[in-house]
């Protein structure tokens, strides 16, 4: 673009007069700017076109195409619009001002001309000219600034997007892939721990089993005997009523009353320990049921009891502590076709959980307060369906904050010291409901009030035997 101050400013005129082109220029050219001439329309279109002068001095009145038709044509050309044009007409003419003002011209002049008006105006509008093309040289530049900056922004924010997706996905995989390592992890320490404990306990159990059924199974007969033996030394005592000294020495040192009357009492006791024993080893063989590794059809109710058995040293009283009351309300629900030694560790799990809340919360808690509301676990079955039974198992312990509770079954999460909790209870049991027996696991908390987990199981297995989840590739 031409910057008509940096340059000498360009002048067409055009009138089909000679003598006033002859003044005109003269008057210009005088003011130090350039003259160009036409004397008709055609060739001042054909000009400007060609040469886009500053300013356009345009007499209204000539022959062939006037003043109005060339304005009305440069207004229409994108390369002379913008040229202004100062319409001259004769005082004596009788011209439309408001049209040639409409057609986009800038100004009017008189002729005869007064040569200072002229170039007042001249000037004026090429002054004007002038800022215009400044303004619209800057316009143009901040547009293409614009124009520049929405596209490096553009730019600048598809990277940020790509970048943000790159992220993204980077972050889903890594997580994947933690938490495939964590499942792993798991498994082998669930198929370690499972096959190593429970070997032991399954062997220590059958190692017993034996010997306490002889004792067991001794102990009726040989309390009969001691009553056959009683009543003989009875009938003696009644045959030989005045026995010899010695005797009666004898009699005197084993306390023989007492001794009759306290060996029955002692032979009840052995009888109810070794019961006890019995039932004890039945458990742990129950618990790890490791002769039935495979899918059984069984009573879950045997199972809890068996998990109730081994937990009942932690259940019971001892000097430091009241006893945690269990409260059984066994549904008549269905046989369940499971594992019966893995579900019989879920149970383990939420059990020893339940304690573990309760006594951490009872250290907290005044003699007086355990005694008005007791520590109690409630273990609640039933049926759903027909095809399903739930398992509640209830404490009355501190509750779980909810900020807890979202990450209680992940791999390792655990609230208790180093050494006492490894965080794998729940998860493990997890694992063992969802994806061993297509069942579910959850937990309902109140704080300060109950927590209780609700395991959810087909009575019929629907997952494969191996239906673990296999874990992926890295
Ligand atoms: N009945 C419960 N009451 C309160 N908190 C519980 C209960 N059961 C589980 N939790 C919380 O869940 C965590 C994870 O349990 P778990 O997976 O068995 O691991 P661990 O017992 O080794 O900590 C526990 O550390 C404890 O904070
Ligand atoms: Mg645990």
């Amino acid at each position: 673009m031409r910057d008509p101050m940096a340059e000498l400013p360009r002048i067409l005129l055009v009138d089909d007069n000679p003598t006033n082109l002859q003044i005109l220029s003269e008057a210009i050219q005088q003011a130090g700017w350039t003259t160009l001439f036409a004397t008709d329309g055609e060739s001042a279109i054909e000009q400007a076109v060609y040469s886009p002068p500053d300013l356009i001095l345009l007499d209204v009145m000539m022959p062939g195409i006037n003043g109005f038709g060339v304005c009305q044509r440069l207004k229409a050309n994108i390369h002379t619009q913008s040229i202004p044009i100062i319409f001259m007409t004769a005082l004596s003419e009788t011209v439309d001002k408001v049209q040639g003002l409409q057609l986009g011209a800038v100004d009017y002049i008189t002729k005869p001309f007064q040569q200072d008006e002229v170039l007042a105006r001249v000037n004026l509008h090429l002054k004007i000219y002038h800022l215009q093309q400044k303004l619209e040289t800057q316009n143009t530049l901040l547009n293409q600034e614009i124009r520049e900056k929405n596209i490096a922004e553009a730019q600048l924010h598809q990277l940020n997007q790509e970048l943000e997706n790159r992220v993204e996905v980077r972050t889903a995989e890594l997580t994947e892939a933690l938490q495939t390592i964590q499942r792993t992890q798991v498994q082998l320490v669930q198929s370690e721990k499972m096959s190593s404990l429970g070997q032991m306990v399954a062997g220590v159990a059958h190692e017993i089993n034996n010997p306490v059924n002889f004792i067991y199974g001794n102990l009726r007969p040989a309390k009969e005997y001691f009553q056959e033996l009683l009543a003989l030394i009875s009938h003696y005592q009644q045959e030989y009523s005045s026995p010899s000294q010695a005797l009666q020495n004898h009699i005197n040192e084993i306390e023989l009353d007492f001794l009759q009357k306290d060996l029955l009492k002692l032979l009840d006791s052995l009888y109810i320990g070794a019961d006890r024993i019995r039932q004890i080893v039945l458990s742990l063989r129950n618990f790890s049921r490791l002769d039935e590794a495979d899918i059984k059809t069984v009573d879950i109710h045997e199972g809890i009891d068996s998990t109730l058995l081994i937990l009942h040293h932690r259940l019971k009283a001892s000097h430091n502590r009241p006893a945690i009351e269990i409260k059984k309300q066994y549904g008549d629900i269905p046989m369940v076709e499971c594992y019966p030694s893995q579900l019989n560790q879920v149970f383990m799990n939420i059990l020893a959980n339940a304690i573990d809340a309760i006594e951490e919360y009872n250290q907290q808690r005044t003699i007086e307060d355990i005694q008005i509301n007791p520590s109690k676990i409630r273990i609640l079955t039933e049926v759903c369906n027909n095809d399903r039974v739930m398992i509640h198992i209830t404490d009355n312990g501190p509750g779980i904050l909810e900020k807890i509770r979202e990450k209680l079954f992940n791999p390792f999460f655990t609230t208790k010291p180093v050494g006492k909790g490894t965080g794998l209870g729940l998860s493990i049991s997890q694992q063992i409901v969802v994806k061993k027996h297509g069942g579910t696991i959850t937990c309902d908390s109140t704080l300060g009030q109950d927590t209780t987990f609700t395991i959810d199981l087909p009575t019929r297995l629907l997952v494969p035997p191996d239906g673990m989840i296999q874990p992926k590739r890295l």
